[in-house]
């Protein structure tokens, strides 16, 4: 497995997010690195957006720590932070999983409002700005200059005059994330930025966001789906299911983990293991007429079928699908029982959001 990074950006200790009997988030301890993109992944519901909602003073935590370290050695303790002071002081800037950009305002003013603090600053909280000071007129320019890179880099300069909300869908993706970047974040945390996006647009998502990391030296938390984004892109993932770590590590890590596969594939470990073993006796009893040839005590019936192993593998599907409780393993007794009880909740109420379109 890939180590911690040795000074990391971000690191996450021990949180735990309650809501009443739900556990969204169950002791989750993960670092991001300070020039990384860090990838969370894991099925709807496992705790992703609570995770994001923790970092960015959305929600509360109920137990844990989240602290962000600049590179000049400052701390900042995010889970005692006002989510407003997070985004001003600590540098945190996100993108929602459901786009939220002020449609009915233009391409430029999206980027101009997200440089709102900078600028009130300059017009001393309103009579610089009125009088047109020429500290503010500075800012103003400066402000407008910030914009037009960034509509430059996103291939947007040409619609800077369109209201934003008649941008094609992964326009506006890319909109939104470059109205985080006016924000002179040093983390951006990004959630499911290529939801809903072609190939063609994935492929743009993904140049925007390693130009972010390699030319802007910014640290990126990626939450996503499309694995074509997460593996081509992260230097390290984390995986969630039900609101705990099950794996982490380099995309090739992640990509062979067994844990992985079963929580994305849905397979029951229990499944797993019956197949496994009822496979093996099923292996062993074809085995058996062979080695009698070979000089054993003779079997008596030369007519046994000879077994092919897609045969043998398939026998013990249908055998692992017959096998009676008292064959499962021991092991499964030993998940938590806050753990079961809150999967169907969790995946019931993730699915009535995602319907409502509603953030989650
Ligand atoms: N404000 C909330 N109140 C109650 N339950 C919530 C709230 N926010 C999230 N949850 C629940 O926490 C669980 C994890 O949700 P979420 O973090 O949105 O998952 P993901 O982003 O991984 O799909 C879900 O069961 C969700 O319904
Ligand atoms: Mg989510």
């Amino acid at each position: 497995m890939s180590t911690f990074p040795l000074n990391p950006l971000l690191r996450v200790e021990h949180l735990t997010m309650r809501f009443g009997g739900l556990v969204a988030i169950n002791d989750l301890s993960f670092q991001a690195g300070r020039n990384d993109i860090t990838a969370l992944i894991g099925p709807n519901g496992a705790g992703k957006t609570t995770v994001f909602n923790c970092i960015t003073g959305f929600y509360k935590p109920t137990e844990g720590m989240i602290t962000l370290s600049h590179d000049d050695g400052g701390d900042f303790m995010l889970e005692r932070m006002d989510d407003f002071r997070i985004a001003r002081t600590a540098k945190v800037a996100r993108t929602f999983q459901n786009i939220r950009l002020f449609s009915g305002m233009t391409v430029l003013e999206n980027l101009m409002v997200a440089q709102h603090n900078t600028l009130m600053k300059a017009s001393g909280f309103t009579l610089g700005g009125i009088f047109n000071a020429p500290g503010y007129k500075a800012a103003h320019r400066d402000a407008v200059d910030k914009a037009r890179h960034w509509l430059e880099t996103i291939s947007l300069i040409d619609r800077a005059d369109d209201p934003a909300g008649e941008l094609p869908y992964g326009d506006q993706r890319r909109l939104e994330i470059a109205r985080a970047m006016c924000t002179n974040p040093r983390l951006l945390c990004l959630d499911e930025p290529a939801a809903g996006l072609n190939p063609r647009e994935s492929d743009l998502l993904n140049r925007l966001l390693l130009s972010i990391k390699n030319d802007h030296k910014i640290a990126i938390l990626l939450i996503e789906h499309d694995m074509s984004v997460v593996m081509g892109i992260s230097d390290h993932i984390v995986v969630l299911d039900y609101g705990q770590k099950i794996a982490q590590g380099t995309p090739d890590e992640v990509r062979n983990n067994h844990a992985v596969i079963r929580a994305y594939l849905g397979v029951e470990e229990s499944e797993e293991d019956t197949v496994a073993e009822v496979e093996a006796i099923v292996e062993e009893a074809v085995h058996q007429p062979i080695e009698r040839e070979q000089g054993a005590a003779p079997l008596g019936n030369e007519d046994l079928p000879v077994m092919t192993t897609g045969a043998v593998r398939s026998t013990a599907r249908t055998a692992a699908k017959t096998a009676t409780p008292a064959r499962k393993p021991a092991a499964r007794k030993t998940k938590p029982v806050a753990k079961k009880s809150a999967r169907p909740v969790a995946r019931k109420a993730a699915r009535k959001t995602a319907k409502k379109g509603g953030r989650t």
